[in-house]
């Protein structure tokens, strides 16, 4: 099977005529946006404490144990809306450069997370005790601080690239309904 037949065929789909006929789609990209700020919220707290930025008198074990359970929540709803705000216009989606470069963003997020999870992260306890945060803990902060702001902003961006025209002609008032 092609990429566009199996893109057709999703975008073909039942859950597709669902968000694109149900009216559930506002309610939809709106969660996607919550769990998005969520995400990003939290997976910042900790880039910031890696980065010696923020709250260095706080143990890192405590504020991760603490917010990578919120964290991983928000991903999950993040991938599930996002999902379904794909099959919408599956084929337009995967041929728009925002949405290509945000999933390339995602995959390194992932992988640099992983990378700190599985070997720089093992050193943990070190830390805890005052122990300056090594060098690849603080670059694992920074890029994923990078990562992250990138897909929010490419997620955006996607909005800003689907072929809509934003500009109000002149002498246009515009009128928001009720
Ligand atoms: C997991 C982390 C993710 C984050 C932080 C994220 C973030 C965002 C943000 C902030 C927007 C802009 C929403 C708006 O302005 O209304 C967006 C849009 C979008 N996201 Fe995600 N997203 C994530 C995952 C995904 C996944 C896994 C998919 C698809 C499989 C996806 C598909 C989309 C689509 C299609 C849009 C554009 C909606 C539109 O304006 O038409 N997202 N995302």
């Amino acid at each position: 099977m092609s990429a566009r037949s199996f893109l057709e065929l999703v975008q073909g789909s039942a859950v597709a005529e669902w968000m694109r006929y149900s009216g559930a789609a506002p309610v939809v990209e709106s969660t996607h946006v919550v769990a998005a700020v969520m995400l990003f919220g939290t997976v910042l707290v900790v880039d910031l404490r890696l980065l010696g930025v923020a709250d260095s008198g706080h143990a890192f074990t405590g504020i991760s144990r603490q917010t990578l359970p919120l964290t991983w929540l928000a991903f999950a709803v993040a991938v599930i809306t996002g999902w379904l705000m794909f099959t919408a216009s599956a084929v337009a989606y995967f041929g728009n450069t925002a949405f290509r470069l945000k999933a390339l963003a995602l995959c390194g997020a992932g992988l640099n997370m992983a990378l700190f999870h599985l070997v720089t992260a093992r050193r943990v306890p070190a830390w805890d005790q005052g122990v300056p945060m090594p060098r690849a803990a603080r670059i694992a902060g920074f890029v994923s601080a990078l990562l992250w702001a990138s897909v929010v902003l490419l997620g955006r961006w996607i909005g800003f690239t689907k072929g809509y025209d934003f500009t109000i002609p002149p002498g246009v008032e515009l009128g928001f309904g009720p």
